[in-house]
């Protein structure tokens, strides 16, 4: 399975709205691992198809199912076509980075619960509940398929320390 390349800010391909996964086929599965080891190797938390430049409504994350215990086993979601179908009214502000925005982080309000449907890798509707972090990931990533950015939506911008920087989930 090989690496993709990670594109970056200003790539045009980051900017467009992606298009919808049509055909579960063998070369959309070698996307998805691709997508998979290429987020594991940056190493980052999520990563949108139009980051490896490739323009599908397609988004890998991968998180642990209980993020206050460090030894907590992670969890691979994979997701075509992601609709947030219900998000709380309550919001809370959070410091995000992308692997497509290397060196800036920057302070973004999302939603502390949301529901998103989608499609897993075999083309099966599946729903998530997701909330806390992994609720920001895939809000961030699902952003991504409409061409928007994190920093787009940053009450402020920054460049962190590398020590800074350790902590802040790409
Ligand atoms: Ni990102």
């Amino acid at each position: 399975m090989p690496l993709r390349d990670i594109v970056f800010l200003p790539d045009p391909v980051l900017r467009r709205k992606a298009h919808k996964v049509t055909v579960f086929d063998a070369e959309f599965q070698q996307l998805v691992d691709d997508m998979i080891e290429t987020m594991r190797h940056a190493p980052g938390v999520g990563l949108a198809a139009p980051q490896v430049g490739v323009s599908q409504r397609l988004i890998v994350v991968e998180y642990p199912v209980n993020d206050d215990d460090e030894n907590s086993p992670e969890k691979l979601y994979v997701l075509a076509n992601p609709e947030i179908t219900h998000a709380s009214e309550e919001a809370v502000n959070g410091v995000e980075a992308c692997l497509s925005v290397p060196g800036m982080a920057g302070e973004v309000m999302r939603h502390t619960e949301i529901t998103v449907r989608g499609q897993n890798r075999r083309g099966q509707t599946t729903r998530i509940k997701a909330s806390g972090w992994l609720a920001r990931i895939f809000q961030h990533e699902i952003d991504h398929l409409d061409g928007v950015v994190f920093v787009d939506r940053a009450s402020r911008i920054w460049k962190p320390t590398a020590e800074e920087a350790e902590n802040i989930k790409d």
